[in-house]
């Protein structure tokens, strides 16, 4: 098989899709517009939700994007395994009310096994458990052994994410051998481990769900489709995983090197290594889409992960500010599919060095203290940081609750968030006591992007 980069990847998608009629829209940004179920752009779907929904119209019905995403769900998997990840890019071909099943079908067989060259023998289809319909399509249509097509429930073939328009899916599995695989017995199809992994997924938009399990079904049947670009760039690069792909070893390699150190010759250095590579690519994108730090909503995001990244780099040795040195590489890796962060560079750059300087005043003292602190848990036997304490850390050292969270349960203890939040909330009515006798400076988004309340950077 050829092997291709990612970003040849994310334009052969492109292309093969606007042969088919497809229009091809730049990524929306990450910041959802005039969407409150979101924080961030999680799917390539995501941002066409009113087009599928029938409430704005489409520029044509048939659009092809490769999305740039941003998923926390999994976020303390980050850096432990070697295949979750906070950012990624979704290629997708989008039908709003025009081709369905038969040709979404068609068209994903086409592009994986004459566009991009993988193996049709190591390509297994999976549909949703009652889709006769899709099932008829990939054993008549396309030739596959009906032993070969795998039903599963609800689980695996339903999609949605959150609320807005999902449906019954069909997802396409490739086989990437025995060295990848768990080696036991009943390891085929769906197993968790490596050897089968999910390249695309063709989902089949019926309905609009409310977050809640109720669906109403959509006046037009549509298509949704979502194929991790680093995802296949790991199948087709055949590298053990999303850290090893072109773009992405960039950066891990960049972080060794200024770590000196190198990867894979210390487990525990390695997660450190995969989180800062995962997280300097999320904030890095964030930034060039108008995030900025703060204490909630997006703004938080972005602080915990360039805070966490921060921390990781002391771990591995590293002194001084580091982020802005990696972005670079990000932005060189990326700009091709992303002009914008090319066009904002400087700006990111300005943006992740005042945040980490921030944080860079506050870190060593703060991981002190919180050393003092563990050891005062494990002498009195105990396994719940107070929330006092964890507010502390917050307020006085700008440790984001899940930051201590992660560091806490790195050995087996955590964090009490109900104390954390009273004593927030403490602070919260203090502090809006206080204001009712102090004139404030309160200047909102000055031209550097930051709020100033009694002239401190807040
Ligand atoms: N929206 C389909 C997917 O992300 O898999």
């Amino acid at each position: 098989m050829q092997v291709y980069g990612v970003n040849e990847l994310r334009k052969m998608f492109l292309e093969f899709f606007e042969s088919k009629g497809h229009l091809k829209l730049n990524s929306f940004s990450l910041v959802p517009h005039n969407d409150n179920s979101l924080l961030l752009i999680n799917s390539g779907m995501a941002p066409l939700k009113p087009y599928f929904t029938g409430q704005e119209i489409p520029p044509r019905n048939r659009v092809t994007t490769c999305q740039k995403c941003i998923r926390t769900g999994d976020i303390e998997n980050v850096g432990k395994t070697a295949r979750h990840g906070t950012f990624f890019e979704m290629l997708g071909n989008f039908s709003f009310g025009d081709y369905f099943k038969h040709e979404a079908i068609a068209w994903s067989w086409e592009f994986l096994t004459e566009v991009v060259g993988l193996d049709p023998n190591r390509l297994y289809p999976s549909v949703y458990e009652n889709d006769d319909e899709a099932f008829e399509i990939w054993n008549k249509e396309i030739g596959i052994a009906p032993e070969n097509i795998f039903r599963f429930g609800k689980k695996d073939n339903f999609w949605e994410h959150g609320a807005g328009p999902c449906g019954p899916c069909s997802e396409i599995y490739y086989d990437r051998g025995e060295k990848y695989g768990c080696g036991e017995p009943g390891c085929t199809v769906g197993c968790e481990c490596d050897r089968y992994i999910e390249v695309w997924n063709n989902v089949f938009t019926q309905f609009n769900g409310d977050g809640n399990g109720n669906y109403t079904e959509l006046e037009n049947k549509n298509i949704d489709t979502g194929m991790g670009l680093e995802r296949l760039a790991t199948v087709v690069q055949d590298v053990t995983s999303i850290f090893d792909v072109d773009t992405m070893k960039a950066i891990r390699d960049k972080v060794c090197e200024l770590a000196h150190t190198e990867y894979q010759v210390d487990t525990k250095k390695d997660v450190s290594i995969r989180k800062i590579t995962d997280h300097i690519r999320s904030v890095t994108f964030m930034a060039s889409d108008g995030v900025i730090p703060s204490n909630e909503g997006r703004g938080y995001v972005f602080r915990r992960l360039l805070r966490g990244a921060a921390r990781h780099g002391r771990l591995l040795g590293i002194e001084g500010n580091f982020m802005a040195e990696l972005a670079k590489v990000v932005i060189r890796e990326s700009k091709d599919g992303y002009p914008e962060l090319e066009e904002k560079k400087e700006y990111i750059i300005k943006l992740l060095n005042i945040e980490e300087d921030k944080f860079n005043k506050t870190i060593d003292q703060g991981l002190n203290i919180l050393a003092e602190m563990e050891k005062e848990l494990e002498k009195s036997n105990k396994k719940i940081l107070a929330g006092e304490d964890v507010f502390k850390l917050y307020d006085t050292y700008g440790f984001p609750i899940d930051l201590t969270k992660e560091i806490l349960e790195e050995k087996g203890s955590t964090v009490d968030e109900k104390g954390f939040r009273e004593a927030m909330e403490v602070q919260r009515v203090t502090a809006r006591s206080a204001r009712g006798t102090t004139l404030l400076c309160y200047q909102r988004w000055t031209s550097c992007g930051f709020r100033y309340y009694n002239d401190q950077r807040c």
